[in-house]
């Protein structure tokens, strides 16, 4: 069994995800700041989002979307793939911050899809992921976003 998956159920994998409410917010600020750069005219749905690495260096991505609307992608992936181009293959994900809005300036809740769930736990099996749910700003482990994630390595 993987160091943190023995960690994870021993319950000591919690004490990585601890993240400070200044740095959730310098997240969600950056995240909310990239999500305007979003390619979206089909949805109309701007995403944003930042992640922080285990290094203390933040990433930014915005949903790129597609006239093939399959070839979307999300912000989430973006901003992984992104700092995974800067930094390369090592990446360690702490945190997500995930920030939407939709047409009139009206947020809605938001929280990373499904592919983008299993993308985060591949690089953050400890990650904490901070996005707006049904009834306001949440905070959640990928692993109670995404239990039983796949694993290869
Ligand atoms: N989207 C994201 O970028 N992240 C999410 O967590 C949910 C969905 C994008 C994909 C698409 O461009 C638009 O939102 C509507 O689904």
């Amino acid at each position: 069994m993987a160091h943190h998956a023995i960690l994870s159920e021993i319950g000591l994998g919690m004490q990585k995800t601890k993240v400070p409410a200044a740095m959730r917010e310098r997240l969600l600020r950056a995240a909310r700041k990239v999500m305007k750069n979003a390619y979206a005219p089909f949805s109309n749905f701007r995403v944003g989002a930042a992640i922080l690495t285990s290094k203390g260096q933040v990433f930014v991505g915005c949903n790129v979307e597609n006239s093939s609307y399959g070839m979307t992608n999300c912000a989430e992936r973006t901003a992984i793939f992104s700092a995974i181009a800067k930094s390369g293959p090592e990446l360690e994900i702490r945190a997500v911050a995930v920030a939407a809005l939709a047409n009139n300036d009206h947020g809605v809740p938001c929280s990373p899809c499904g592919a983008c769930r299993q993308v985060i736990y591949e690089f953050g099996p400890c990650a904490v992921v901070f996005y707006e749910g049904k009834k306001g700003p949440k905070q959640s482990l990928i692993t109670d976003l995404l239990p039983e994630g796949f694993r290869l390595k």
